[in-house]
C-alpha cells in the first residue's frame, strides 16, 4: 500500500508548476490565464488558499479555492494525468473543504466544463450536486455546469405558526 502524498498550503516557488499544469490539464486550447504571477498572487491573497500535493519534488495535484462571505469557490482543481484515479484528488479536495469548514464557509461552488465528464463524476462522486447551465459559458463556447456542496445543514425554513 502506498502512503497518500502529504497535502500543504503553496509557497511561491509553487506557482510556475500550478500555472503549467493549470495550461496543460484546464485550459488547453484556450486563452492560457491562470500564468504564474496570477497564481502567485492567489498564494498570497489573505481569502484564498492554494493546496499543493508534492510527491518526490513533482507537483501532482493542487486545487485553489477563494472565500467570498459564506461561499467558498473552487477556482482550479487538477491532478497530473499519470495519477489520476488514485484517490489524490479526493484527498485534495477534502483538505481543501476541511479548511473552508474551518474558515467559517457554509457552501462550496464550482464549475466545470459540461463536457468534463471526468470532473463531473468526481465531484458528484464527492457529494457536489449540479444546480445550474451556464450557456456558452467558454471561450469556446462549451457550456459551463455550476456545482455546489453545503458544508452545513441548512435550518429548514419555518413551517410556521399552526
Ligand atoms: C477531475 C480530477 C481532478 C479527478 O482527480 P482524481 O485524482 O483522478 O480523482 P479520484 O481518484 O479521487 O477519484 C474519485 C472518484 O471520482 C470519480 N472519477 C474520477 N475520475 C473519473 C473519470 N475520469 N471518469 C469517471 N469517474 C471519475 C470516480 O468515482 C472516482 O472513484 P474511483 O476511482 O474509485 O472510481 C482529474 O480527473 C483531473 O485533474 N482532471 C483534469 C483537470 C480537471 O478537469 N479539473 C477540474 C476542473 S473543474
Amino acid at each position: 500500500m502506498t502512503a497518500d502524498p502529504p497535502v500543504r498550503l503553496a509557497l511561491a516557488e509553487d506557482a510556475d508548476d500550478i500555472a503549467a499544469m493549470s495550461r496543460e490539464l484546464i485550459e488547453r486550447g484556450l486563452p492560457w490565464t491562470w500564468r504564474a504571477s496570477r497564481v502567485l498572487r492567489a498564494i498570497q491573497a489573505a481569502d484564498t488558499n492554494v493546496a499543493v500535493a508534492r510527491v518526490d519534488s513533482e507537483l501532482i495535484g493542487f486545487g485553489i479555492m477563494e472565500y467570498l462571505e459564506a461561499d467558498a469557490y473552487l477556482a482550479l482543481f487538477a491532478v497530473r494525468t499519470a495519477r489520476q484515479r488514485q484517490g489524490i484528488g479526493s484527498l485534495l479536495l477534502g483538505w481543501l473543504e476541511e479548511s473552508a469548514r474551518a474558515a467559517g464557509a457554509e457552501r462550496i461552488r464550482v464549475e466545470a466544463r459540461r463536457d468534463n465528464v471526468a470532473a463531473r463524476s468526481f465531484y458528484n462522486e464527492l457529494g457536489y450536486h449540479e444546480v445550474a447551465i451556464r450557456r456558452g459559458r467558454y471561450s469556446d463556447g462549451v457550456d459551463g455546469v455550476v456545482l455546489e456542496k453545503w458544508l452545513r445543514i441548512r435550518p429548514a425554513p419555518d413551517a410556521g405558526s399552526p
